[in-house]
């Protein structure tokens, strides 16, 4: 059994946690940064790298304490490498680099999406590879098979704006503030998904990719158009959303090589009706699902623990002089979809 000691520093949430090859969550720290980031409606990166310098150090010692463990138990250091807001990587990959140093145990660089990705194993232990994954997150909106640790392939992303930047994006309009994803979930409880027409974009395409843009350009003139309710536009755009999701999941699904698993990780899992519409979108097609628990699909460090768990027991470290990646795609052999480059 191993036992890794987990970082996650990429955005902001400062994070840390105990995991064990045998999927124990021995411990798991989060300190949030909404406070600081509020006032300017979104993350500031140079007040996130700040928060994660002050907090970090005081986050890994609170759990291992919790776990009941010391650094000399920990067989590795998982610590994000990438991709993200550089600044609070390099702050979770410096102290993930020190601890081992000191430690003498390895450093294991972990793609924060290799972390989104493998997730659900950790909460899984039947989930085999491959499996079909709907990552969808703040900063990405890809579909990937995953057919092992470290080995992805892209079948469709962003070509511009991602899921939950979206969501993010309308809750500003709107003026329900940041974080925005839960926000806007819970507004348009209350309101009519069917009230307000809003566009599609790249709805039955040939192009397999997403794309949010032109519905987030369409949510601005229909609150400054004056003629809707903000809860009838808050559930229009979340409709909206769901669909584009479900027709570029539906296309790649009909695309591929089966998969017997659908998966959803990334912090838009959270919300509930597009979870609904993803365990539609499986059981139409026969396909098994997990989506792991809300606090394990937001940024967090078991999932860094957990890449770290099966990286170590693929036998896979990496050199202290590692450096941090602002971009890190999960699969380098994509072709760079129409627009992409402005995102990793
Ligand atoms: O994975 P995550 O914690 O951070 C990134 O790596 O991006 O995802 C955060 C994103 C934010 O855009 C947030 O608004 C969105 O996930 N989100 C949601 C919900 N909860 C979080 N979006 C829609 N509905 C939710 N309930
Ligand atoms: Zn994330």
């Amino acid at each position: 059994m191993s036992l890794i000691l987990g970082i996650e520093s990429s955005c902001d949430e400062t994070a840390a946690a105990l995991v064990t090859s045998d999927r124990e969550i021995l411990a798991h720290k989060l300190a949030g940064q909404e406070a600081e980031h509020a006032p300017y409606g979104g993350v500031v990166p140079e007040i996130a790298a700040r928060a994660h310098a002050e907090i970090l150090t005081p986050l890994i010692a609170e759990a291992l304490e919790e776990a009941g463990k010391s650094l000399d138990d920990v067989d590795a250091i998982a610590a994000t490498a990438g991709p993200g807001l550089i600044g609070g990587v390099m702050v979770g990959l410096v102290t993930g680099k020190a601890l081992a140093m000191a430690s003498g145990k390895p450093l294991i660089a972990v793609n924060h999406l290799e972390g989104h990705a493998l997730s659900p194993r950790l909460v899984n232990a039947d989930l085999a590879f491959p499996y079909l994954l709907m990552l969808v997150s703040g900063g990405h909106c890809q579909i990937l098979r995953v057919e092992g640790v470290g080995q992805y392939r892209r079948l469709a992303t962003t070509i511009d704006d991602a899921a939950g930047e979206a969501f993010d994006k309308t809750a500003k309009i709107l003026g329900l503030g940041y974080p925005g994803g839960p926000r806007v979930e819970a507004l348009a409880k209350k309101g009519d998904p069917k009230a307000v027409p809003l566009p599609r974009p790249l709805i039955k395409s040939a192009e397999p990719h997403f794309s949010f843009a032109g519905l987030k350009s369409a949510v601005v003139r229909a609150h400054q158009s004056g003629a809707h309710r903000p809860e009838d536009i808050a559930a229009s755009f979340q409709q909206a959303a769901v669909d584009c999701l479900r027709d570029r999941l539906e296309k790649a699904i009909a695309e591929q090589e089966r998969c017997a698993h659908l998966v959803v990780a990334g912090g838009v899992a959270a919300n509930t009706p597009i979870r609904t519409m993803l365990e539609e979108v499986a059981q139409e097609n026969d396909m098994a699902f997990t989506a792991p628990p809300q606090w394990l699909c937001t940024d967090n460090a078991a999932m860094i623990a957990w890449a770290g768990v099966e990286r170590f027991a693929a036998g896979l470290s990496d050199p202290l002089d590692f450096v941090a990646k602002p971009r890190w795609p999960l699969d380098p052999t994509a072709e760079k979809a129409r627009g992409a480059g402005v995102k990793a």
